[in-house]
């Protein structure tokens, strides 16, 4: 990859963020561990240090061999990374007495400076810090201030190696995306080359040299992320892309049918497997959630691996892994962490998982997932959908799961999920559905007294699922939901709106 960037990651937790600005700005870039200095550096063109929750002046503090990139490639320290270039070459950096998190606004900039092309005076920035940096090492000049933060932002002299201490990556930082720029463009002369229909040209490119005239097996889950793999190695491959596509019986309602003749219609080579009574006879009276999850992965495996012996001659499996998922992380308590995987005994996986594995998204993240699918022509409707687990409605039943539970949660999550599609609601809320509760309680529908089910309507927003908060929906949106779902859904006389964030509920109740 040429015009490629790197990050090192001392543990901050905006360092994602920083690549997501630098991927916006057209500009590939790759995060690595601070302790896992990649051996081949030519193929960067600038490095960035990112922040930490550790101290500088601690003896713990993660350390970084900077010989092959200091004073030879354009370098800019985020923060930790700017109190470690002062600290470690003569500077002084000590804990702050003020307060510096949050809004604070420069009072000084040098206008004159690349650097700080198109910021002026008075530009927001975001803080985060409880060292400062009280004298800058010989050789280093003031670039800007705040009125807590003396040295808000440094260069060395007659290098390229730039230190700020605010937060360019957040989106308080109002002019940060420009600094950054400024930095990676202007001073780095990286290209901004990196969009969605470059990435597309290289992939099916790679794709076609790696998998040749082999065939490749792909699950499909009716989501973004397999669906644009899917498209992209068809691109790539044509028909040598064999899909499944399983039914677990415990879909939207009509979502297999209707998500398989989509895929149909995009010229996908898909099979759809329908397994429902397969699952629901394995999770018969079972209640305890992990179970459940369990029984359903186990059950998804012996389907998938059936499926898979029927192309003959596979020999790759893709995946719709995305790069947050393989970016090794940096422990923010317990030192660099090492990822761990699962291993598995080798003459027990499933023979589907002996096959060569091909990832074609696994550089990019999800919001680019989404522009590459639109680049390749994907529908927005396909590209725009809610997340989904893999285990389904499995487990917004709560206890155990009966094909009846099925129906009637199906019918439910319709209504509403279409009531937020017909309100203009669908696109400002980033998970949806309905749980069915095992509860029973008593109502009156004309003269009769009911007893029956009750749900909890489920809504959130988030951008990545790991923290949530519940959306404020209309009242008169819930009023006429609740109606819809007590008068046509049998069985369910009582219907709640959840309003818990994340932390400390979880999005889905099982
Ligand atoms: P929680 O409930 O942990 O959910 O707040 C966070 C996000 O993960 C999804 N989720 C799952 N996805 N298999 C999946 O593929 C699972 O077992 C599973 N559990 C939760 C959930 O829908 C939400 O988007």
């Amino acid at each position: 990859m040429q015009n490629n960037v790197l990050i090192l990651d001392f543990g901050s937790q905006y360092t994602q963020l920083i690549a997501r600005r630098v991927r916006e700005l057209n500009i590939f870039c790759e995060i690595k561990p601070y302790n896992k200095l990649p051996e081949d550096l030519s193929i960067y063109k600038a490095v960035i240090l990112s922040g930490s929750p550790y101290s500088v002046r601690a003896e713990d503090a993660p350390h970084v061999n900077l010989s092959e990139i200091r004073g030879k490639k354009p370098l800019l320290g985020v923060c930790y990374g700017a109190q470690y270039l002062a600290y470690f070459n003569g500077g002084n950096v000590e804990a702050s007495n003020t307060r510096e998190y949050g809004r604070a606004n420069l009072s000084h900039v040098s206008g004159d400076e690349p650097f700080f092309k198109g910021v002026s005076k008075g530009s927001q920035v975001w803080m985060s810090h409880a060292d400062t940096i009280k004298a800058l090492p010989e050789g280093a000049q003031c670039l800007a201030s705040t009125h807590d933060v003396e040295f808000a932002a440094y260069r060395f002299k007659n290098e390229d190696t730039y230190c700020i201490q605010f937060h360019p990556e957040v989106y308080h930082s109002t002019d940060g995306k420009q600094v950054l720029q400024n930095f990676l463009v202007d001073i780095a002369g990286v290209a901004q080359t990196w969009t969605p229909d470059a990435f597309v040209e290289t992939t099916v490119a790679d794709l076609q040299s790696k998998i040749g005239s082999q065939k490749v097996i792909l699950g499909l889950s009716g989501g973004v992320d397999s669906t644009v793999a899917a498209v992209l190695l068809h691109k790539s491959i044509g028909e040598n892309l064999h899909c499944i596509f399983v039914n677990n019986g415990l879909l939207r309602k009509n979502e297999f049918t209707d998500v398989l003749k989509q895929y149909e219609g995009m010229g996908l080579n898909v099979k759809g497997v329908d397994a429902s009574a397969r699952f629901l006879d394995a999770l018969a009276g079972e209640s305890d959630p992990e179970k459940k999850r369990k029984i359903i992965g186990r059950v998804f495996i012996e389907v998938f691996d059936d499926e898979s012996h029927k192309v003959e001659n596979a020999q790759w499996l893709a995946q719709g892994t995305i790069y947050p998922d393989v970016i090794e992380s940096v422990s923010a308590t317990g030192g660099p962490s090492a990822t761990i995987k699962s291993h598995h005994n080798v003459g027990g996986l499933p023979d589907f998982m002996k096959l060569k594995v091909v990832e074609p998204l696994k550089m990019i993240f999800k919001d680019e997932v989404r522009r590459v699918g639109a680049s390749l022509g994907i529908d927005k409707t396909l590209l725009g959908r809610h997340p989904f687990p893999g285990p389904g409605l499995g487990i917004r039943i709560l206890g155990d799961i009966t094909q009846e539970k099925v129906t009637i949660l199906q019918e439910v999550d319709a209504i509403f999920v279409n009531g937020l599609k017909e309100w203009g609601l669908y696109d400002k809320v980033w998970q949806a559905g309905a749980m069915l509760l095992p509860v029973n309680s008593v109502g009156v529908m004309g003269d009769e007294r009911t007893y029956e089910k009750c749900v909890a309507l489920r809504a959130v927003e988030s951008t990545d699922g790991m923290t949530a908060d519940w959306v404020n929906l209309p009242y008169e949106f819930l009023q006429k939901t609740s109606n819809e779902i007590i008068n046509k859904v049998r069985g369910v006389n009582r219907v709640v709106y959840d309003i818990s964030s994340k932390p400390p509920a979880t999005i889905e109740w099982e």
